[in-house]
């Protein structure tokens, strides 16, 4: 690593040769306000103008996250013609700006604000004619409003990052431009898989899961028997809204919080994935012994069955025909839970708490009911939870841990929990196929990164007695393609493909709290780079603590299956816990 010497305000500094002044200056302790530059690069249009700085051998003011060091360079951030600069840029971002704060739910986590809080921009300083603007609330997971908007480009670059995507982009020119998918079409009417991921970079409001808050409260308000259910990734981020390190899993507070917020039952996903590898792991050993289309990929992430059913219609017979874990457990509260309480389903209102924003879409897709009652009727993500517990005004510190409601369902087993973790599904599946053909349980599975794929697919082969099973994973539509691409060209040779939405699983689904250093001043410089693994850490400890690891040793799983659905794939298990796919008419591969 080459050094260089450089000055800022003064002060001499060694950084690395290379760097941008953005970055120099924060490795030496200074905030320069920024917008546009996101994560190491992923997005650095130079457009909003909030970053200028002096810097000698610059002509005039320079953006700072685009201009490099170099030897001998004096820096001046907060000099007088370097501030008023940032200001005016803030101000005239403002003057073309719905500003709404109080309606706003990015209100609290806005960039926007920040850097008119830190540049001391004032709003109406530049008054004028604002630009006409589109606001898309067809979508079930996700809102479009261009009044908020800023024009950075995050979200452009994430779809591309994320999924070799690009359902947004800029639409007209000059003062008239807006981002939106082609032809100003709602998400609902474009190939967008709903997954989020650009949400999770949107410094404003322009960009918000469609939430369903009054929905929950609407049917709190009529007195149903409204019942919770939380995903295992939302307890590993859930903390980072009341200010934990990244990475602290708050189960117990989260149910705590859930039950004072008026839940009549308050349970965890877990045992609907417990039920998941039960469907999943027979279905898979279905068509390994008896001949069934292979590879079989899981279908758990509704972001990957929508990208499945617009780009690979001629695969969905790949896709396993289990319903994701939510949904088999919305389907069985329904039924067998209010059953056993002596309820009629219709006054049962299931909501799911999921880090997800796809999820929104999945339960409002027109297979996900049985006999015309929905399985789940309202899904919020982390960050929506997040929100009711702030407005309840409960101190999340202050709660005490409390335990999920352990009648009927209450039970789960280590593997449930990492499903929440990329491999985490293939894993847990594997344990219990492992079981059912040797009568012995499997530890943990190594996956190696595959050579010769720049595109983070691990895979892993497994013995079981003296056949190989070969197996992968994807995460991030990107990676997924290649695999897919295998498939479809008779080279795969895999038999059992796990894919997952969003790039590192649940734990970094577009419903998650937002990783944004500027609000996280306690986390190293690295937590954009570190997030996950530590989100997904808190999992794995987790399900090292469970003393029933493999989910066909959960014991209510087992009561279930003796008093209810028969045997795992029986008929009963089909019309609840299975579903169907169809491949979306009008569009075609739209990946690059
Ligand atoms: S995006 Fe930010 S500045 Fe705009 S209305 Fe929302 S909170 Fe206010
Ligand atoms: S929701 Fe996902 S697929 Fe749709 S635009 Fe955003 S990043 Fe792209
Ligand atoms: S929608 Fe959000 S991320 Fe996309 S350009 Fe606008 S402000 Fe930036
Ligand atoms: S952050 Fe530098 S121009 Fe936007």
């Amino acid at each position: 690593m080459t050094l260089v010497n450089i000055k800022i305000e003064g002060v001499p500094y060694q950084v690395e040769n290379g760097l941008t002044i953005l970055e120099a200056a924060k490795a030496c302790g200074y905030e320069i306000p920024s917008l546009c530059a996101f994560n190491h690069g992923e997005c650095n249009q130079g457009s909003c103008r909030v970053c200028l700085v002096e810097a000698t051998g610059a002509r005039g003011l320079v953006a700072s996250c685009v201009y490099p060091v170099n030897e001998g360079m004096e820096i001046r951030i907060s000099s007088p013609a370097a501030t008023q600069a940032r200001r005016r840029s803030v101000e005239l971002l403002l003057s073309n700006h719905n500003q709404n704060c109080q309606q706003c739910d990015k209100n609290g986590q806005c960039e926007l604000l920040h850097v008119a809080q830190i540049t001391g921009a004032r709003e109406g300083a530049f008054a004028g004619v604002h630009s006409e603007t589109y606001l898309d609330e067809l979508a079930p997971g996700l809102i479009r409003d261009t009044s908020k908007c800023i024009l950075c480009g995050r979200c452009i670059a994430r779809c591309s990052n994320a999924h070799g995507l690009g359902i947004l982009g800029f639409e007209n020119r000059g003062f008239r431009t807006f981002v939106a998918p082609a032809e100003n079409r709602s998400f609902a009417d474009s190939p967008c898989i709903q997954c989020g991921q650009c949400v999770n970079v949107c410094p404003t409001g322009a960009l918000m899961e469609h939430s369903e808050i009054a929905k929950v409260d609407a049917a709190l308000r009529a007195g149903k028997h409204v019942v919770v259910q939380a995903a295992p990734a939302v307890r590993a981020a859930l903390g980072e809204e009341f200010g934990y390190p990244v990475g602290t899993p708050v189960t117990g507070k989260m149910i705590a919080a859930m039950r004072r917020l008026g839940f009549e039952r308050v349970y965890d996903v877990n045992f609907g994935a417990d039920l998941t590898i039960m469907e999943e792991g027979t279905e898979l050993l279905h068509r390994l012994t008896e001949g069934g289309v292979l590879p079989m990929i899981t279908s758990c992430s509704p972001g990957w069955v929508n990208y499945a059913e617009y780009n690979y219609g001629d695969l969905l017979d790949h896709l396993s025909s289990c319903k994701s874990p939510h949904q088999m457990q919305g389907a069985v509260i329904k039924s067998y839970w209010a059953e056993q309480k002596g309820y009629d389903p219709k006054d049962v209102f299931v909501v799911s708490v999921m880090p997800c924003v796809a999820k929104k879409y999945e339960r409002q897709r027109d297979v996900m009911n049985v006999n015309g009652i929905d399985d789940v009727d309202a899904v919020i993500t982390t960050r929506e939870l997040a929100r009711m517990i702030k407005r309840a005004g409960i101190i999340f510190n202050r709660l005490p841990d409390e335990e999920w409601d352990g009648d009927i369902m209450g039970d789960y087993s280590g593997a449930g929990v990492i499903f929440g973790v990329t491999g985490g599904v293939m894993e847990a599946a594997l344990r219990t196929v492992y079981f059912k053909l040797t009568g012995k349980e499997y530890g943990r599975v190594v996956f190696e990164e595959v050579r010769g794929h720049d595109a983070g697919i691990r895979e892993a082969s497994i013995d079981i007695n003296g056949t190989v099973v070969n197996v992968a994973i994807a995460s991030g539509m990107k990676s997924a393609k290649v695999l897919l691409d295998e498939i479809r060209e008779g080279k795969s040779k895999y038999h059992f493909i796990e894919i997952m939405g969003c790039p590192g699983g649940c734990i970094n689904g577009g419903g998650q709290p937002y990783i944004r250093p500027v609000f996280l001043p306690n986390e190293d410089d690295n937590i954009l780079d570190t997030y996950k693994e530590k989100r997904a850490q808190a999992l794995y400890s987790e399900d090292e603590r469970q003393t029933v690891r493999q989910s066909h040793n959960n014991p209510q799983i087992i009561e279930l299956y003796e008093k209810f659905l028969g045997e795992p794939n029986s008929h009963k298990a089909h019309e609840l816990l299975h579903t169907t796919y169809a491949a979306r008419e009008g569009f075609n591969d739209v990946s690059k």
